[in-house]
């Protein structure tokens, strides 16, 4: 089943134990009432620990913001898989951050990915294209290109595991990787169109079913005034926020729009957050 998921990508930005303990228990008070909104925080990895006492017994879920695929051995400075899998249920994969600032590559993607999922962690893989590539007319192509770079040939129980989020990477609220471009949310028709051609891949390798059970979330630039037309379109199935994120102020109107609008929709969001793990 589809889920509806709403994460918080904190990226480098809270950098005080104190502070990140405090907005979370700021978000996880305000949840209680939205339970059928999946939700989760990726706060910096020095902060997860205590993150992870505060939250643990409330909706409110945890991702690492990237990982490494060897689950141990000599590789400085690298976030073991299985660290993590102590602290969060979630890993952010591909995002342009990486992607396009440390050039994280398609295939170092895919490898990290297959072991998200074999030890259980929900891989939030993160896809989209630059100014350039889309003024140049290879939205279709590179997002192509991302999907099959960390997708292909995977078991379909697995793919029904895996979040898929677009983000434009000229929507992300970031200079470094849009130096020269004017940084503007998606509007919900180039949105819709880019999860119709996500989806479509999905149905063409894995089958429609499968496709139509896969949530696809949008990230960029998405706040409380622009989520409402955003989680309106039928293809979108949440959102992952950076800024927007930092505050429960500013996070759960994102979340109770997600709440409202999903909630009304046709599509089958029964999911059961027992089926996270896989080998349970
Ligand atoms: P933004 O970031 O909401 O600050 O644009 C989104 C993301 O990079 O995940």
């Amino acid at each position: 089943m589809r889920r509806i998921v709403i994460g918080g990508n904190w990226k480098m930005q809270v950098t005080s134990t104190t502070e990140a303990v405090s907005i979370a228990d700021d978000i996880a008070q305000g949840l209680s009432t939205l339970s059928s909104v999946h939700v989760f925080i990726a706060p910096s990895f020095t902060e997860l620990y205590s993150v992870n006492k505060a939250v643990k017994e409330t909706q409110l879920k945890l991702a690492g913001q990237n990982m490494y695929y060897h689950e141990k051995g000599a590789f400085t400075g690298q976030i073991s898989p299985l660290s993590l899998a102590n602290l969060v249920d979630y890993v952010i994969l591909g995002h342009s951050e990486p992607r396009r600032i440390f050039g994280e590559t398609d295939e170092f993607i895919r490898q990290k990915l297959l072991k998200a999922l074999e030890i259980g962690l929900i891989p939030v893989l993160c896809l989209g294209e630059t100014a350039k590539e889309r003024e140049e007319g290879n939205t279709k192509a590179i997002l192509h290109q991302q999907l099959a770079g960390s997708l292909k040939g995977l078991q379909i129980e697995k793919m029904k595991m895996i979040i898929l989020a677009y983000e434009p990477v000229w929507a992300i609220n970031n200079k470094f990787l849009n130096p020269d471009t004017e940084i503007r949310p998606a509007t919900p028709i180039e949105a819709n169109e880019t999860h119709t051609i996500i989806r479509d891949w999905l149905k063409n390798e894995f089958g429609a079913p499968v496709a139509e059970e896969i949530s696809i979330i949008y990230g960029g630039s998405m706040n409380a005034q622009n989520a409402k037309e955003l989680l309106a379109l039928d293809q979108i199935d949440g959102g992952l926020i950076g800024g927007a994120s930092l505050s429960a102020e500013k996070f759960l109107p994102i979340i109770r729009t997600a709440a409202h609008l999903l909630e009304n929709r046709s599509t089958d969001y029964r999911w059961e957050s027992n089926t996270l793990r896989f080998d349970e």
